[in-house]
């Protein structure tokens, strides 16, 4: 019962960023289309700055329709009009200016001030922070001039992104070659999440109900939304760190620059993207309201009352929080949920137990506004500490203000 057909990845790490792409006059310039392509895809907001020359390598139009934006490579829009385009509105507009590829040319006018084009306009009043990806011949990049130009940039505090290794335009070997656009993303990407109190932690969460398939049309399920879970993804990512969200059938959009969502529908399809990944995290949350039991046998078609069994027989499903107390290793750490009836903090500290969690957030159903259905949700957690527990209990809050709280607590957090 693995990969359901929409199972579906995203990566939405740029949403909302702003940038500049400045494309000058290499060969390289044509690799600039898949890194726009990857920005975007990513989610950032591109406008597009040529240089003349670099519009000799890869058309306007091209950059235009990838980023769904007009391009800009010249002072004036139509001369006709007399329109100009301001860069000084670009420059402040940027989040960041990425120049990819980088000449020596521009590099030199960078170090210069020199102001002989658009993109080197929108240089000079760019108020965001600049990053640049060199591309040129090996030679040109070895001269001791273009290094000099790659010091003083640097020193002054632009973001270099150092070209790679290989085969060049020209025939020869060697340091020169634009850094592929996937990578250059990436260090985009790491650029934003830097100075966030959460960057470089990876956290997977599980979040939403499961479905345990009766026959083609029918299954056992539940009534959880998964929006409480949604709201610790979107908090843990724009605190900055790399979320991965395994989502049970709801009807949420992705938070904002969560990483990967991978959608699931059964406890089984739950249980094996998570172990998948667990291994390579900092802390896992297991929000998902998972069914505990399945029928033995699913038909793959509809069954019509006459066909209906006396009894249907279940299983037990697989425990995924389980699976991964069990395989938790030093550094890691895992919270888990219980929503209880009765009993409820004894009920908790058990699956504290049970399951070698570091945190369980307990909510009741008898609390008011809590569980199932609510924007609301009023919650206790019980902490390990050493070989004993410490309790915690929180006010009704919103689903939004519970998720800052126990990423707080999680991540000792202010
Ligand atoms: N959970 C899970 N996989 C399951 C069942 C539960 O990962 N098959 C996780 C839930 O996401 C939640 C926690 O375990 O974080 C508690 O789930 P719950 O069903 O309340 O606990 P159980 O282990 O089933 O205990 P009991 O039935 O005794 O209440």
């Amino acid at each position: 019962m693995t990969g359901s057909p929409d199972n579906q990845k995203e990566t939405r790490t740029l949403l909302g960023r702003r940038i500049v792409l400045g494309i000058t006059g290499s060969i390289a310039a044509y690799k600039s289309a898949f890194l726009a392509r990857e920005l975007t895809r990513r989610g950032a907001e591109v406008r597009v700055v040529m240089t003349p020359s670099a519009t000799e390598f890869i058309t306007p139009l091209t950059l235009a329709t990838l980023v769904d934006k007009p391009v800009h490579s010249d002072f004036t829009e139509s001369v006709e009009k007399g329109t100009w385009t301001n860069h000084v509105e670009l420059g402040l507009w940027g989040d960041l200016f990425l120049v990819a590829p980088c000449t020596a040319a521009t590099m030199s006018a960078m170090v210069t001030g020199a102001c002989d084009n658009l993109l080197q306009a929108v240089f000079l009043s760019a108020r965001c922070p600049v990053m640049i990806a060199p591309a040129m011949d090996l030679d040109m990049f070895t001269n001791p001039a273009t290094q000099q130009s790659l010091k003083t940039l640097s020193d002054r505090g632009i973001l270099i992104i150092e070209p790679a290794s290989g085969p060049l335009a020209s025939g020869l070997e060697g340091k020169g070659r634009l850094e592929e656009p996937e990578i250059i993303a990436e260090r985009v990407e790491d650029f934003f999440s830097e100075n966030l109190p959460l960057s470089g932690k990876k956290v997977v969460i599980t979040a939403g109900p499961t479905r345990e398939p009766v026959d083609a049309v029918r299954y056992i399920g539940n009534r959880s939304t998964g929006k409480m879970g949604f709201a610790i993804a979107g908090r843990l990512a724009d605190l900055g760190a790399h979320v991965t969200l395994i989502a049970g059938p709801v009807n949420l959009p992705t938070p904002d620059r969560v990483a990967e969502r991978i959608n699931i529908e059964t406890a089984e399809e739950l249980y094996e993207e998570t172990i998948k990944v667990w291994p390579k995290m900092d802390a896992g949350i297991a929000c998902a309201a998972v069914a505990d039991l399945r029928p033995m046998k699913a038909s793959d078609k509809k069954m019509h009352k006459d066909e209906f069994p006396d009894a249907v027989e279940l299983e037990k499903t697989p425990d995924t929080l389980k699976a991964m107390g069990d395989s938790k290793a030093p550094g890691q750490t895992l919270m888990g949920f219980a929503l209880e009836t009765d009993n409820g903090i004894e009920s908790a500290k058990g699956k504290l137990e049970r399951k070698n969690l570091d945190f369980v957030v307990l909510n009741t159903l008898q609390d008011p506004g809590a569980g199932f259905n609510h924007d609301t949700n009023k919650v206790t957690v019980i902490k390990r500490v050493g070989l004993d527990t410490e309790m915690l209990s929180f006010e009704l809050k919103t689903k939004k203000e519970v998720a800052r709280d126990l990423v707080e607590m999680l991540f000792q957090i202010k």
